[in-house]
């Protein structure tokens, strides 16, 4: 049995992830706490409610996890958020409005900060393991250019690159880390994040459960097989 940490746990590809996981040990990780709880609650797992973007709840959960959860060996880094549009878009209210800097700013902290603290922080319990496996869910716009959505854009090829940047020398501790890059999910998230996105555009979409499927295969490898980065999509959404 493995001992898994999942953040974004609540709802969508966290969620779809733990049900997949089900037979392992689990912490699930969210801030939002009714999502939380009910997933926890129906799987019979841990869960500790956290915000990934938060020093002080991050420094909670380090210390959880050094004290309930020392024999962690995976951490799979689904919480994440969304906005879009263009720079020269802003002059409308409503991408005004979800571009505010304080939204961006908020945007940064979760996707970028917040994998990369998650990471940060836990790892000394993967390293005093002597092996683990990292997973986090990026996007493929951490792999390609995406003009419509500039800042989020930004913040996926930004833990992309913090991965890229670590690759080697978590591998020579015996801990393997993956990008899946999933291109779009049909999941809450547009609509979590003041989105709506089209009836027919959504259908295009992977489910969560197919993008679990995916991070499933990655957690299944033998310990001595790293995939890096992988990308998945619908094969309509090409
Ligand atoms: N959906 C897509 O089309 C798509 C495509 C490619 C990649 N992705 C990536 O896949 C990952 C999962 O997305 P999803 O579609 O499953 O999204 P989702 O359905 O919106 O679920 C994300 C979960 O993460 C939680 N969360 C957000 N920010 C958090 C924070 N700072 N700390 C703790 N929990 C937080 C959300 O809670 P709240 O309700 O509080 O926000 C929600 O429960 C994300 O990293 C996303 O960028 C999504």
């Amino acid at each position: 049995m493995r001992y898994v940490l999942i953040t974004g746990a609540g709802d969508g590809v966290g969620k779809a992830t733990a049900k997949l996981l089900k037979n392992e040990k689990l912490l699930l990780v969210d801030r939002d706490e009714n999502n939380l709880k009910n997933v926890a609650k129906s799987l019979h797992a841990e869960y500790f409610i956290c915000d990934v973007s938060n020093i002080e709840n991050l420094d909670k959960l380090k210390s959880y996890v050094e004290t309930n959860f020392s024999k962690l060996d995976t951490i799979i880094n689904c919480a994440g958020v969304w906005t879009k549009g263009e720079l020269s878009q802003l002059s409308e209210a409503h991408f005004a409005e979800i571009n505010k800097l304080s939204k961006i700013k908020d945007l940064l902290d979760t996707n970028t900060f917040g994998t990369i603290a998650v990471i940060t922080s836990l790892s000394p319990t993967l390293l005093k393991n002597s092996k683990g496996q990292i997973i986090n869910v990026n996007s493929q716009s951490g792999v390609e250019t995406e003009e419509f959505c500039p800042v989020y854009n930004a913040s996926k090829h930004g833990s992309y690159y913090y991965r890229k940047a670590i690759q080697r020398d978590l591998a020579q501790h015996n801990i393997k880390i993956t990008d899946v890059c999933p291109g779009l999910i049909k999941t809450n998230f547009y609509i979590r994040n003041n989105d709506e996105l089209s009836e027919d555009i959504m259908k295009l979409g992977l489910t969560a459960e197919e993008v679990a499927k995916t991070i499933k295969y990655v957690f299944d490898m033998p310990h001595e097989i790293t995939i890096p980065s992988i990308e998945v999509r619908h094969i309509k959404n090409y």
